[in-house]
């Protein structure tokens, strides 16, 4: 079993595609362990997205993070980091897959509808970085 970090960008919640995005995980073997709505400070987006800190879009990302709230979700299931990348599609939505959430929900890639850790061990980064352990279960 593994979990994994899932954010539903400010573009999805605005158009009001929560519900959707969240059966795409729930009827795809991933389940919700932890889930909250927030309206990210942009204290709180720069430093989730450190690693991004010297991209030219980093800036506009930021923007972007704190343009509206968010939904954050910890995603559990098998090989759910690898599962949920497959789900979400390609980062620009341009070049995701057909049926996958970016294709059916996001505008650009900026705007891209959803967020996954790309890896196991920045899963565990990211999940710390949102969550307690008392609010996992
Ligand atoms: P996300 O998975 O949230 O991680 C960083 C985000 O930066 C990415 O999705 C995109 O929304 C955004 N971004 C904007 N431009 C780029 C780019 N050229 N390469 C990667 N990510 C980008």
């Amino acid at each position: 079993m593994e979990q994994t970090l899932s954010i539903i960008k400010p573009d999805a919640v605005a158009k009001g595609v929560i519900g959707k995005i969240l059966d795409r995980f729930e009827s795809n073997g991933l389940r919700i362990a932890a889930m909250k709505k927030v309206q990210l400070s942009r204290q709180d987006a720069e430093a989730f997205y450190a690693v991004h800190k010297a991209r030219p879009f980093f800036n506009d990302l930021v923007d972007f993070m704190v343009s509206g709230p968010v939904v954050i979700s910890v995603l559990e299931g098998e090989n759910a980091v690898l599962k949920n990348r497959d789900l979400m599609g390609a980062t620009n939505p341009k070049e995701a897959a057909a049926g996958t959430i970016r294709a059916d929900f996001a505008e650009n890639i900026d705007a891209n509808a959803v967020h996954g850790s790309d890896s196991l061990e920045n899963a565990a980064i990211e999940i710390a970085f949102f969550f307690s352990g008392r609010e996992i279960s």
